[in-house]
């Protein structure tokens, strides 16, 4: 007799969380041979010094076997200035400094460490994808702040709105992906005061693309007047230095907090990428300059893109920051994006995200796509070719 079996043996309450959108998407790429302006990574790697002081702390062995549990000392005490040197924001790199796999696993043990069952955690919407992965793994219950359109701004009632006594972590993307919207004064200053009346509110800043800006400054959130005891700052090396697979990552903040997220670090990988984290130390102390190069290639890179996406017939929200452009499809007559993004890859030879993969499912909006600019102009020019001889609108 066979015993009867569920249809997936993942636990009922992570069943929503299916395949990320990246891997479809490049698996689209890849099936249809199509170009991948998709998944942000860049396709050109960081500066060679950095290379080179990771294959050399790798050659003479430092690092090679378990570094320190909150990250070697020489990078925690580069974050430490590189958060003085950016934003005159002081952090004992003793105490108040902890480094992680990736941005990801920061946020990922932040939410765990600070969630519990029945706590809401507030996000701009659209939001990350792994937010809602996080929460879910917490139990806790996400409720998203949509940016309005057309220029994805903070809308203060539906701030407010979502902040309720549950509310236990609010969590800020800024830059933002996938708008590439940059919280100004205005909005940060908001949502301060929204913090502020709510004493059991932690702030967690996502802050991955803070070097990523053309023509505005990022503020981080925990330089505001009160709110740096509240705020545990996350960022990492992968996009400011263009090296996302090293995965070298930290969290910054009030040393209860950073101790908090430490506990759940330390069982969920313990430590990682030993040799990788003397690079990126010597990457924030020496290649800032190399930053300010990237910045403003990435910003000849939007105007490219959005200039051809112009062309081609779509509707385009021009970003301040990251490395994605977001487009409106809805004017040429569609209204499901994984549709578009579908048509697009045959009919164009392209791949873009769609962005229904970063709204709540029970109700997305579903006419707007992402398009990345962290790639070679030439790869951005023969997408542009390829779309601006091909016919985007809706045949159905
Ligand atoms: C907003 C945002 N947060 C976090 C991450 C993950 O960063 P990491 O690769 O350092 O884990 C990304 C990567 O795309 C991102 O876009």
């Amino acid at each position: 007799m066979r015993v009867p079996t569920d249809p997936t043996p993942l636990v009922p309450h992570l069943r929503g969380l299916g395949t990320t959108i990246f891997a479809e998407m490049s698996a689209l790429a890849t099936s249809t041979g199509a170009i991948n302006l998709g998944q942000g990574f860049p396709d050109v790697d960081g500066p060679s010094s950095v290379a080179e002081a990771a294959s050399r702390a790798i050659l003479q062995g430092h690092g090679n076997q378990y570094p320190p549990g909150p990250g070697i000392p020489q990078l925690r005490q580069a974050i430490a200035r590189h958060q003085s040197a950016s934003y005159e924001i002081d952090v004992d790199p003793g105490s108040e400094v902890l480094v992680t796999a990736g941005a990801t696993e920061a946020l990922t043990a932040a939410i765990l460490a600070l969630v519990d069952e029945g706590d809401e955690v507030v996000a701009l919407e659209p939001w990350f994808d792994s937010y809602p992965a996080a929460v879910a793994m917490a139990r806790g219950t996400l409720r998203g702040v949509r940016l309005a359109p057309p220029h994805f701004r903070l809308d203060e009632t539906a701030l407010r709105a979502a902040v309720t006594p549950q509310a236990r972590v609010l969590l800020l993307n800024s830059p933002h992906n996938p708008t590439g919207m940059v919280l100004n004064h205005d909005e940060l200053v908001l949502i301060a005061r929204v913090v502020a009346a709510h004493p059991r509110l932690i702030v967690v800043t996502d802050e991955v693309y803070e070097h990523l800006t053309f023509g505005v400054r990022h503020t981080p959130f925990a330089s505001l007047p009160g709110m740096r005891e509240r705020t545990l700052t996350i960022s990492s090396s992968g996009k400011t230095f263009s090296f996302t697979g090293w995965k070298i990552g930290w969290a910054t903040g009030p040393a209860e907090l950073v101790s908090a997220v430490r506990s759940v670090k330390q069982y969920l990988t313990y430590v990682s990428g030993g040799p990788f984290q003397y690079a990126v130390a010597h990457a924030l102390d020496h290649e800032m300059a190399w930053v300010d190069g990237l910045r403003a290639s990435l910003h000849t890179r939007r105007d490219r893109l959005c200039h051809g996406l112009t062309e081609a017939g779509l509707d385009v929200v021009r970003p301040d920051g990251t490395y994605f452009v977001t487009t409106d499809i809805s004017s040429l007559g569609w209204s499901d994006d994984r549709d578009f993004c579908q048509a697009l890859a045959q009919r164009a030879g392209v791949v873009a995200i769609p962005c229904s993969a970063f709204y709540d499912p029970a109700d997305p909006v579903r006419t707007l796509v992402r398009w990345t600019f962290t790639k070679r102009e030439d790869v951005i020019d023969d997408a542009i070719t390829q779309l601006t001889a091909t016919d985007l609108t809706c045949h159905r």
